[in-house]
């Protein structure tokens, strides 16, 4: 996928010494790129012809999740220095930059949206969920609740809320995305959003299983830096985190079961590439 990404990276042109190449540089170094595979995955099986349309939208949703971890790695959120292998943002250059680059990143992402190849009335739905599930209805709130609550217990209902909205109201908005750019029925849009939170919950539990069993250089980023979050592994022990875990793949079975046969394949075998182990 990362032929597609560095070409349809903007240059800012100013006269900024590095503000340009900030703006790309996490998104061009990349992660596992696991949410834009997800939503090209659906147009992929449902209607292959629109995936190089759909790129412009996954590279939104992409920058998106970008610049959330850009600001999820600043000092007054979890202080990390090191991203997908590389020296975050504020440590290459300054606080200042990384911020910018998340507020740039988080805009730009609604710039690609507005200006992919697709029909109006399809990018005002990708518009309205990706700032939806990304902002004050999911990731944003999610993020608040994770930083104010450090050092403060949470229950597992208030742990689910959290991680829900932290993480897997991104993720099943990367399916619903792909599923809304194919115009699937309202009943398979639903069945993938449903399938997408249990997914983003497993997704959470691993990284924060990562987190406790990784080194940092396997990692990517800084490992044992949970210690003050309401982590899955902090409320329920390892032992317990790689339970729930087991519980999560055995419902996106039964989860799958509800979608067709194509895309239920293609998405069993990306759980069990992720989640193998
Ligand atoms: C990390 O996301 C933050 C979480 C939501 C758990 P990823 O694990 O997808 O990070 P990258 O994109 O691969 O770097
Ligand atoms: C961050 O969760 C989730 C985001 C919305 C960015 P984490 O803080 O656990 O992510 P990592 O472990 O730093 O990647
Ligand atoms: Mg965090
Ligand atoms: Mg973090
Ligand atoms: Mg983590």
């Amino acid at each position: 996928m990362k032929f597609f990404l560095k070409e349809k990276l903007p240059v800012i042109e100013s006269f900024h010494p590095h503000f340009s190449h900030a703006f790309g540089e996490m998104v061009d170094v990349g992660g596992k790129r696991f949410r834009p595979l997800l939503l090209l995955s659906v147009v992929h099986c449902s209607r292959p012809l629109l995936v190089e349309n759909a790129l412009h939208v996954a590279l939104g949703l992409e920058m998106m999740h970008t610049y959330s971890l850009i600001h999820d790695d600043l000092p007054c959120m979890d202080n990390a220095a090191l991203r997908r292998g590389h020296p975050t943002l504020h440590v290459s250059y300054d606080e200042t930059t990384a911020v910018l680059v998340g507020d740039a990143l988080n805009t730009h992402a609604f710039y690609l949206l507005a200006n992919a190849p697709l029909s109006a009335e399809i990018k005002i739905k990708l518009v309205s969920i990706l700032s939806s599930d990304a902002g004050i209805y999911g990731m944003v709130l999610g993020q608040a609740i994770d930083c104010f609550f450090e050092d403060k217990h949470l229950n597992v209902d208030e742990l689910t809320f959290l991680h829900l909205h932290k993480t897997a109201k991104l993720i099943a908005a990367s399916l619903l995305m792909g599923a809304v750019i194919c115009e699937l029925d309202k009943a398979t849009q639903e069945a993938l959003y449903q399938f997408g939170l249990k997914l983003g919950l497993l997704f959470q539990v691993q990284d924060d299983i990562i987190d406790a069993t990784l080194t940092s250089e396997e990692a990517g980023k800084p490992t044992q830096n949970d210690g003050h979050k309401n982590s899955f592994v902090n409320l329920l022990g390892l032992k317990g985190a790689k339970e729930e875990k087991h519980k999560l793949l055995r419902e996106l079975d039964v989860e799958l079961g509800k979608l067709d046969a194509a895309l239920s394949k293609r998405l069993k075998s990306i759980v069990d590439e992720y989640f193998k182990g």
